[in-house]
């Protein structure tokens, strides 16, 4: 495989079909036969518009993990044409957030939120999630009354966004606001955002801006013992500069939530949907819930919120074989690499009894400071619908919005009886 990568020339236009089918409805509801149809053009495939889509688990995982791969930095950015999608506004702010620094100053910032949900932080926070769990179910079941309930809205959306809000004392009021902001901001970390999304992500990203800077401001002049407030004492020891310590906890605090509303929403949905085309899994696992934790990882691996994320080449590179000249990006598919057979046998099964591996949560230094929250609140929610709803079922076929990196179930119709 690595060596035909090098050697075969692959029709541009047959990759332009596959990704287009990949973000039309079916290839939606069904990605896993289309990254199988571009993992057979190899492990590194050349992107119409410039760039590699990289397919395989390995060369994957070696683009995620080594340091001659970069996030698309400031310095990245500022060498694009000026009025392409990377100087947009949108872009721009992003360009202060973790996922987008790389060492030194990715290192410092990183240390200050490692440790953010450690142990105790956890088992603080499970009887909150395990208590809105049960409140968002009992709703699901008032809504479902006769007809039929949304998933996605009900439960999916509002259990990310009640818990990371809790965690951070956000008022209730704001919840929707922060998820609608979060949706359209998303846009901007899309493969091939339209001229029509990033106007939409350049709008949200000001709303961010704006709420998390007053946030920030108000923890300023009224510190407590919460999140933000103990951010602000530990930037404080490490920044001489207040406003510059104040623009570290803004960035922090808002990428912290936008990263972890579109995300997490997706995996409660997704559960959902996956569990309900293995029915076999589902009545299985009922019986064995000691193996949810299991049965989540096999979820995120068959079908990750995020499907791409992306790095450039620090110096010329060859990556699977294929020579990655300097500056030049690649696009690592998640889902692809989770489903190499190479690495996962069987891998298109949906199998929660295996040890799922997968790199849904990145590899690296940028792995996911948040994956134990993401666990927890898939866990909790998981065996409560298996204890709580025997009979969930989804009752029509869900919808997606359109898109190759962050997945998003729009609707998800079920009934409870
Ligand atoms: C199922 C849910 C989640 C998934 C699938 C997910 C996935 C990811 C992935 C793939 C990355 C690496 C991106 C890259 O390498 O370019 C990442 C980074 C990150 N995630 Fe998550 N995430 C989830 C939930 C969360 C939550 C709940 C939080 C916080 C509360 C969070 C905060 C972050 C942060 C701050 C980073 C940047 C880390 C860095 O660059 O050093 N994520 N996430």
């Amino acid at each position: 495989m690595q060596s035909s990568a090098s050697t075969t020339v692959i029709d541009s236009r047959t990759v332009v079909a596959l990704l287009s089918r990949l973000r039309s409805m079916a290839g939606q509801a069904d990605p896993l036969p289309l990254y199988a149809s571009l993992r057979e053009l190899g492990d590194v495939v050349p992107a119409p518009w410039g760039g590699y889509l990289v397919t395989g688990h390995r060369s994957c995982d070696e683009v995620l993990r080594s340091p001659d791969w970069l996030a698309l930095d400031q310095a990245w950015r500022a060498q694009r044409a000026e009025g392409s999608r990377w100087s947009t506004p949108s872009s721009r702010e992003l360009e202060q957030t973790l996922v987008t620094l790389n060492p030194p100053q990715h290192t410092r910032i990183r240390r200050s939120v490692n440790n953010i949900f450690d142990r105790g932080t956890l088992d603080t926070l499970r009887p909150t999630v395990e208590r809105v769990a049960n409140e968002l179910l009992d709703t699901l079941v008032e809504h479902a009354g006769d007809a039929d309930a949304d998933f996605a809205e009900l439960v999916g959306e509002q259990l990310p966004v009640v818990t990371v809000g809790h965690w951070l004392g956000l008022p209730p009021e704001d919840f929707d606001l922060l998820r609608a902001l979060t949706h359209a901001q998303a846009y901007a970390q899309e493969l091939l955002p339209t001229k029509r999304q990033l106007r939409a992500a350049d709008h949200a990203i000001r709303g961010l801006r704006e709420y998390f800077t007053a946030l920030v401001a108000r923890r300023r002049a009224e510190p407590g013992d919460d999140v933000i407030s103990g951010w602000l004492r530990a930037w404080d020891t490490l920044e001489p500069d207040r406003a510059v310590a104040d623009e570290h906890v803004y960035a922090l605090a808002m990428f912290v939530v936008i990263a972890s509303l579109e995300t997490t929403s997706a995996l409660l949905t997704t559960m959902v949907w996956t569990f309900d085309r293995h029915p076999e899994q589902r009545s299985w696992l009922r019986e064995h819930p000691a193996a949810v934790p299991d049965a989540v990882e096999e979820v995120l691996r068959y079908d990750p919120p995020l499907h791409l994320t992306t790095r450039y080449a620090s110096r010329d590179l060859v990556l699977a074989g294929v020579p990655v000249p300097r500056g030049e990006v690649v696009h690592t598919l998640l889902c692809a690499a989770n489903h190499d057979p190479s690495e996962t046998p069987d891998a298109h099964t949906f199998d929660v009894t295996r040890r799922a591996r997968h790199i849904s949560f990145g590899s690296g230094i940028h792995y996911c400071v948040g994956a134990s929250l993401a666990r927890l609140e898939a866990g909790v929610l998981l065996e409560t619908m298996l204890r709580r709803l025997p009979a969930l079922r989804v009752v029509a076929p869900p919808t997606w919005e359109p898109r190759l990196a962050f997945r998003r179930i729009t609707r998800l119709p079920v009934s409870v009886r």
